[in-house]
């Protein structure tokens, strides 16, 4: 019999600095589905990969001196080695510098051209390099700059392609609010409000200013700009339009793409429209979380604000970090890192709820019956409720994770824990151990609890993979006693089984301890990046500077630019800007008026030297006659006029 496919997606990362918490969310929830699926008896395709072309890319390559691949190359790699110490089982991972998927592309791209489409055009705006961003006015920060990572935008201009949105206007806002498409569905309304209604705005498709990328065959000096390249990565990765897999008809429609709600409008909108464009199935479901935040901002790699994976997962071990962060990530909320809440977190459910279980129960076997619980048997009506609440429990699971709610699983799992240590309390085991006629009641007690064990690790196995086989070991319980089909039932664990006691699965963690030592590795972190980060990273200086056209030497001559002395100077009336100047230029003397009253007092300006445009048409500003103008210097700190030395006399030529 064959098995049913099931497709799941990441989003591909961008390998333009280290991976930290965020992107182990989004990748370990994916994990954990594709291992719940796999133990319910699906065929699952599990993809994740890296989004490696652009012009942050190129930009950061070329600072350290190294080719774009050659810097993706070393990136990819630590991706690959966190993927590796967290645990992720992926089927297969994709790099969009791959050349089936390059192949895949451009033939999409050209597809789409042939149908209509994509067409040429020209694009204009703010601009924000680092996140490789167009943003309308309205959607800047309150400085005017960039509303992600609040570093300045600069206008930018060029020949582009776009790809035509209306045509499947409807069809989305339908798949948005009529279908289970979108989860959390309560997100459709800001999509159909913000994006939809308003007119769907085509897409730019295409970039000339940056060459790392997938070249547009038909039109040299064009290469494909971010997401055709990116969201493609889900069908090329089967062999749609290539021959380097052959997995597209039986795994095409995607049955989870999961991505945080950044990047959600492109998987929302854009991305059911070129596959639309392409007459291909739509996924079945667009799962959408919010963000980890630290200190109330987006963790993120250009904010220098993450949080190492690899030293959480060095301290606590692996399935602890994964269980903190699927357990406080509800679908569609952020949730904010901090590490008080992740120890308290690792000591109240993991140390003292399920650890202290297993090590307990498998104590008492140990220690009442030699490890090996005997036959005999005596139940209570006690049992009843426990057994139904575990029993529950597995059919709780199951519907939740078919709606990607893994919070809630996880919840349901540990309310079921609190349940059998309840249950401990309840029936008193250690009174059963000192009276020789209760023996058979002991050992159904703790057979009870073993085989509740059983059922709850093999639920908590796709979360917390590295542990629970640990946990069947100390059990007693065998490979075919934790499969997916017996953990709806009570009484699979042998009758006398036996147990063995073993290591202390999640030891308690001294919370102050390591919280002083955790906030000093962090500040150390910090401190490294912030000195290593290059001058643009931090905001200083550079933005990307676009000149002006040529000019020729004689167009530079038709500028008298000539050395003149501040005589005097006062504000404008009625005007918070403009400083009137009384200028001595060797020519008997002029007046000129200049915008940088907001960063000179008058007295800063008299007596110094400046740099005067002699021959510029005269001009009224503010009702004050302005004869020529002062040369000065837009910085990040505001217009700096520029001074020239007090030995070079007053009206000589600057050329
Ligand atoms: O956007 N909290 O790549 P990216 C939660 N290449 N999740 C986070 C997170 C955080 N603080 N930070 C990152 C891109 N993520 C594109 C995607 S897909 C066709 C192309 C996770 O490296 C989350 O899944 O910026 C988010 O959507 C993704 O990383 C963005 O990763
Ligand atoms: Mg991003």
């Amino acid at each position: 019999m064959s098995k049913n496919p099931f497709y799941i997606t990441t989003p591909i990362y961008y390998p333009s600095g280290n991976p930290h918490i965020g992107h182990c969310y989004t990748t370990v929830a994916c994990d954990s589905i594709a291992r719940f699926k796999r133990m319910q008896g699906y065929d699952v395709m599990f993809l994740t990969g890296t989004d490696e072309h652009g012009l942050k890319i190129e930009q950061k390559a070329a600072e350290k001196g190294v080719t774009p691949k050659e810097f993706v190359d070393e990136i990819v790699e630590k991706f690959k080695n966190l993927w590796k110490y967290m645990n992720i089982d992926y089927d297969r991972y994709i790099r969009t510098t791959d050349d089936y998927h390059i192949e895949t592309v451009q033939k999409i791209f050209k597809a789409l051209y042939d149908k209509g489409y994509i067409y040429k055009g020209e694009y204009s705006g703010k601009y924000c390099t680092p996140c490789e961003s167009f943003w309308t006015d309205s959607q800047l920060d309150e400085n005017g700059c960039c509303p992600e990572c609040h570093r300045p935008v600069a206008f930018a201009r060029e020949e582009a392609y776009f790809f035509k949105m209306s045509p499947f206007a409807e069809r989305i806002e339908k798949l948005l609010t009529e279908t289970d498409y979108l989860r959390p569905k309560t997100r459709a309304t800001e999509l159909v409000n913000n994006f939809i209604k308003p007119g769907l705005e085509d897409l730019c498709v295409s970039r000339t200013t940056f060459k790392w990328g997938v070249p547009v065959t038909f039109d040299e000096g064009h290469v494909v700009y971010v997401w055709i390249d990116a969201l493609s990565n889900y069908i090329s990765a089967l062999g749609y339009m290539n021959d380097k897999y052959n997995d597209f008809e039986k795994y095409w429609a995607a049955d989870v793409h999961m991505v945080a709600k950044d990047i959600m409008r492109f998987h929302a909108i854009i991305w059911p429209a070129i596959l639309m464009a392409l007459d291909l199935p739509l996924p079945k479901h667009l799962a959408v979380h919010g963000w980890i935040t630290f200190n109330g901002e987006k963790m993120s790699k250009s904010l220098g604000n993450v949080v190492d994976p690899f030293v959480l997962g060095e301290r606590y071990g692996c399935d602890a970090i994964r269980y903190h962060i699927l357990r406080e990530m509800a679908l569609g909320a952020d949730s904010s890192f901090s590490n008080e809440i992740m120890i308290n977190r690792i000591n109240s459910d993991l140390a003292n709820g399920f650890g202290n279980l297993v090590s307990r129960t498998v104590a008492m076997a140990d220690k009442y019956f030699g490890g090996t619980l005997p036959t005999e048997r005596e139940s209570d009506s006690l049992d009843d409720d426990f057994k139904s609440v575990v029993l529950n429990t597995f059919a709780e699971v199951e519907k939740y994770m078919d709606e990607t709610k893994i919070k809630q699983a996880l919840e349901e799992i540990f309310k079921a824990v609190d349940r059998a240590n309840k249950y401990i309390d309840e029936t008193e085991p250690w009174k059963l151990g000192k009276d020789e006629s209760k023996k058979g009641r002991l050992a159904s007690v703790l057979y009870n609890l073993l085989d509740a064990i059983r059922i709850l690790s093999a639920l908590l196995s796709p979360f917390m993979p590295a542990t629970m086989p640990k946990v069947w070991e100390q059990i007693g319980a065998s490979k075919s006693d934790t499969e997916y089909s017996k953990l709806s039932v009570f009484g699979v664990l042998p009758e006398n089984v036996t147990v063995h006691k073993g290591e202390i699965l999640f030891p308690r963690i001294d919370v102050d301890k390591e919280i002083e030592e955790l906030n000093a590795i962090i500040q150390k972190n910090m401190d490294e990046a912030q000195s290593k980060l290059s001058a643009e990273e931090k905001g200083e200086t550079v933005e990307k500077i676009e000149l002006a056209p040529e000019i020729t030497i004689d167009d530079f001559a038709k500028v008298e630019i000539r050395v003149a002395k501040v005589i005097s100077a006062e504000k404008v009336k009625k005007s918070d800007k403009l400083l009137c100047l009384q200028l001595d230029d060797g020519m008997g003397g002029r007046q000129v008026v200049s915008g940088i009253a907001q960063y000179y007092a008058p007295e800063d300006l008299v007596g110094k030297k400046i740099q005067l445009i002699a021959n510029l048409k005269p001009v009224k500003l503010r009702g004050v006659d302005s004869f020529g103008m002062i040369c000065a210097a837009d910085t990040p700190d505001g217009i700096k006029v520029v001074f020239v030395d007090d030995s070079i006399p007053v009206g000589s030529k600057i050329r």
